[in-house]
């Protein structure tokens, strides 16, 4: 159903999700943590679904934050209620079978930066500015960026920018390893897509099994190298696998199946 705070668009399985505040810079409401989670519960194991980008609307901001106007009301435990729902959206994208790249596209702070961390991958604009600045609201971050900020960019520098509020630049996003790419303003999207129309020539449950290895590494719950090997006999056992090997040797392309 078409749902105006989040524009969704699909092109041969790639789909662009929107976030449409511009108006509050694109901060996550309510109505926008439903529209995300109601995507990815739909779309969970479709393998028709190749791959998701997720965007802001206009050209100044990503996403500016959870939506701090919604915080007032909230007591102790609401507050933990709030945070817990985010971060279990933000878990479904993490561990959705299908690559999901944050397409940055201007801020992304607090809650936004928090997004952009649970997609897989993440491409800014150069004008993309990336912070945590929760504590100059008294508060920590509440969907995951304390743990996800120390494993994508280490401990010494995700410690400085929880504790100080700075933002920083794409291009130092970049030199950390919070992006993979920075590209001009505008071309965000467009190299997304590039990226996901590329992995949509692969294996889809390899693809899917190499998400949750890397997933398995962060877990402490789960040994990612038995998974590995285990995830090792799945694949090798599929059709697509098969598939795989013979269109090598018949030096064609492979045409894979998720099966
Ligand atoms: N929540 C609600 N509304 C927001 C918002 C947010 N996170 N960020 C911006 N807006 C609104 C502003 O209130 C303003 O609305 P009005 O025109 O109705 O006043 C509109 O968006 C435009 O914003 P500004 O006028 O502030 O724009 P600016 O260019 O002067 O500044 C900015 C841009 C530096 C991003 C500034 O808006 C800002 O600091 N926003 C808040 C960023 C923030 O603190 N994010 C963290 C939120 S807490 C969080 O996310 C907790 C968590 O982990 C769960």
């Amino acid at each position: 159903m078409d749902n105006p705070l989040l524009l969704i668009e699909q092109e041969n399985g790639i789909y662009i999700l929107t976030i449409n505040r511009p108006e509050a810079l694109n901060a996550l409401n309510k109505g926008v943590f439903d529209a995300l989670e109601a995507f990815f519960r739909e779309h969970s194991g479709n393998y028709d679904v190749k791959g998701v980008i997720i965007t802001g609307a206009g050209t100044k901001s990503f996403v500016a934050g959870a939506d701090i106007k919604e915080f007032s009301a909230l007591d102790t435990a609401g507050g933990s209620a709030l945070s817990k729902r985010g971060q279990d959206v933000f878990f479904m994208i993490e561990r959705f079978h299908a690559p999901v790249i944050a397409a940055v596209n201007g801020f992304a702070l607090g809650g936004g930066c928090e997004l952009a961390m649970s997609c897989h991958i993440r491409v800014a604009g150069t004008h993309a500015r990336f912070g945590q600045p929760e504590v100059n609201l008294g508060l920590v971050p509440g969907y995951g960026g304390s743990q996800r900020l120390i494993q994508l960019i280490g401990k010494g520098k995700a410690t400085e920018m929880l504790l100080t509020a700075d933002m920083i630049l794409a291009d130092e996003a970049l030199r950390l390893g919070l992006v993979t790419h920075v590209v001009e303003s505008g071309q965000e999207v467009a190299k997304a897509t590039e990226i996901l129309q590329k992995i949509a020539t692969k294996g889809p449950l390899a693809v899917q099994q190499t998400i949750q290895l890397i997933n398995a590494y962060f877990d402490k719950t789960v040994d990612g190298f038995k998974k590995e090997y285990e995830d090792f006999g799945l694949t090798i056992g599929s059709e697509d696998s098969k598939e795989g090997a013979a269109a090598f040797i018949e030096k064609r392309k492979a045409e894979f199946k998720a099966r």
